[in-house]
């Protein structure tokens, strides 16, 4: 699909790989909306669009949120053709830590904003994407791009619950393209190793040190502008579709 003149929107938007990605799209010449939950960096992305940029308060799990921002998407520019779900959580807690279990709460919260806020945003942009005019000689009409993780693979200790949502985020891209196919609607998913956004820089120094040494080549974290760049080749090459991408370098986590 071409990106030019195309309407996206892209969750987790303010900061990190959804930024990158929203950056590239709008240099791209692509109009994007920003589905985020921090007013301040949203807002801050969203004007260093320009005129090709919104910011919406959007918490990716709740329907109601979802809706009324996807309505004020089309309100400003009248269709939708991406979709790029970046939005999400990283912390880690043991299965049992000091005798104590894991807390289902926590465990929850991750399934629900990592899996099921995707799947949310997702369906609800694939519906305004059945509406476009079939484009190119594939006839697309949209492209949905989620972001699982390495640890959907290799999880290390203290990630069952991340592990567990990004593995679903992985297992639910092939259905997702078939129920989209009819629709000339592509799925893809991108499984990032290490990359340096503020998520991967909360980790201590050490811990981040530690990391570099093990890693194959290159020997760092990823750039959001190499997530930015795969997503945006996603979106242009249309024989990609109902495959999940690893982005990673060659490195494999170790177990902590
Ligand atoms: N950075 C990495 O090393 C790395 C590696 C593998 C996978 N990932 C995945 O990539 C995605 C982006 O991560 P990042 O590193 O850019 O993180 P980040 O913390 O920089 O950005 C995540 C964004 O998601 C937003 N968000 C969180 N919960 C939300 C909710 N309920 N509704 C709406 N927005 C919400 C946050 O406000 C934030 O702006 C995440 O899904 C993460 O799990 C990151």
């Amino acid at each position: 699909m071409q990106i030019d003149g195309k309407v996206a929107i892209v969750t987790g938007g303010a900061s990190g790989l959804g930024q990158a990605t929203a950056e590239a799209l709008a240099k791209a010449g692509a109009n994007v909306a920003l589905f985020d939950l921090n007013d301040q960096l949203g807002e801050a992305v969203a004007n260093t669009l320009g005129g090709n940029g919104m910011y919406c308060r959007v918490d990716v799990t709740s329907e109601a949120d979802v809706k009324n921002a996807i309505g004020a998407v089309m309100a400003r520019f009248g269709s939708l053709h991406v979709c790029v779900n970046c939005a999400g959580i990283g912390t880690a807690a043991k299965t049992v830590s000091r005798g104590e279990p894991h807390s289902l709460e926590h465990y929850v919260r991750i399934i629900n904003i990592n899996l099921i806020g995707t799947f949310n945003v997702l369906r609800l942009a694939a519906v305004e994407m059945t509406k476009n005019s079939p484009e190119g000689v594939s006839g697309e009409r949209g492209v949905i791009i989620n972001t699982a993780s390495a640890a959907a693979y290799d999880g290390q200790t203290g990630q069952a619950a991340y592990a567990a949502s990004k593995g679903g985020v992985v297992s639910m891209t092939l259905p997702i393209a078939r129920d989209l196919a009819r629709d000339g609607i592509r799925c893809m998913t991108i499984a990032p190793g290490l990359f340096e956004t503020p998520m991967a820089m909360s980790l201590p120094e050490k811990i981040r040190t530690g990391i570099i040494a093990q890693l194959e080549y290159p020997k760092r974290f990823g750039m959001p502008s190499e997530y930015a760049g795969l997503a945006m080749h996603i979106i242009e090459n249309a024989y990609l579709n109902g495959e999940c991408i690893r982005l990673d370098g060659a490195s494999r986590l170790p177990p902590r």
